[in-house]
């Protein structure tokens, strides 16, 4: 049992989705997996393991933002020898080439974070997903016909959900970031340090530019599309 994941050494799978919503990690196992098991309801932060067309695969909640995200992580790695995280969350659309409901893979990302900047002493450390799980989704969204409303580049991982100066993203944007969410950077960094696969599979959910928002039905059957591209990627 590690400090915040309430599971047993090998009551988790090698394969995770990784929700930043709790009750998404239980909704994606009562919906997805086969035989789902709750190992996990530590500070609300549920985890369950089930099957998926035969192979292993938990679920586990992050909490929103880096840090949380982080220690759910670092506990994945290191006490539970995860060797695959999917995230699979929401995220704000920064430019009007991607829309609502659309699904972005994310290559890599950005970050405002403090976190980074201390780990690697003040250099630009650049964050990329790993590029065996990076194909695979994208052939997974092919296969699912669902490539016009998918794209791969960047994510913009903000430690602010509210923020008093939104033109600070207008640099990032130029440069290719499509839309703000808050926990990739870090994901990915941590996978790299430990040689592990991550990939981070986000679904528009509101839009800064166009300032719409999905209601919670358009949110479930788009997030719905994702955890099919998530499960087959993890799992190629
Ligand atoms: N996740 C979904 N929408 C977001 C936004 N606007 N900012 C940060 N994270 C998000």
């Amino acid at each position: 049992m590690s400090t915040h994941i309430g599971a047993a050494p090998g009551e988790i799978a090698p394969i995770v989705l990784f929700p930043g919503d709790p009750l998404r990690a239980k909704w994606i196992a009562e919906n997805f997996l086969d035989d789902a098991q709750l190992y996990t309801e530590v500070r609300g932060m549920l985890g369950f393991t089930g099957t998926w067309n035969g192979h292993h695969v938990s679920v586990q909640g992050s909490g929103m933002g880096q840090p949380s995200m982080s220690i759910y992580a670092n506990e994945l790695f290191d006490s539970y020898d995860v060797q695959t995280i999917v995230r699979v969350g929401s995220c704000g659309g920064l430019t009007e080439r991607v829309g609502m409901r659309d699904i972005i893979i994310a290559n890599g990302a950005c970050t405002d974070s403090g976190i980074n900047r201390t780990r690697f002493h003040g250099l630009d450390y650049a964050p990329v997903a790993d590029f065996s799980l990076l194909r695979a989704a994208v052939e997974a969204s092919e296969a699912l016909s669902l490539q016009d409303r998918t794209h791969v580049g960047l994510l913009y991982s903000s430690d602010q959900f509210y923020t008093t100066r939104p033109e600070l993203t207008e640099p990032l944007v130029a440069h290719g970031a499509l839309a703000v969410e808050m926990e990739t950077s870090a994901l990915y960094t941590l996978a790299a340090y430990r040689q592990r696969r991550a990939l981070s599979i986000c679904t528009v959910s509101d839009h800064l530019v166009t300032h719409e928002e999905t209601t919670s039905q358009e949110r479930e059957q788009t997030f719905g599309d994702m955890i099919e591209i998530a499960l087959r990627a993890a799992t190629a």
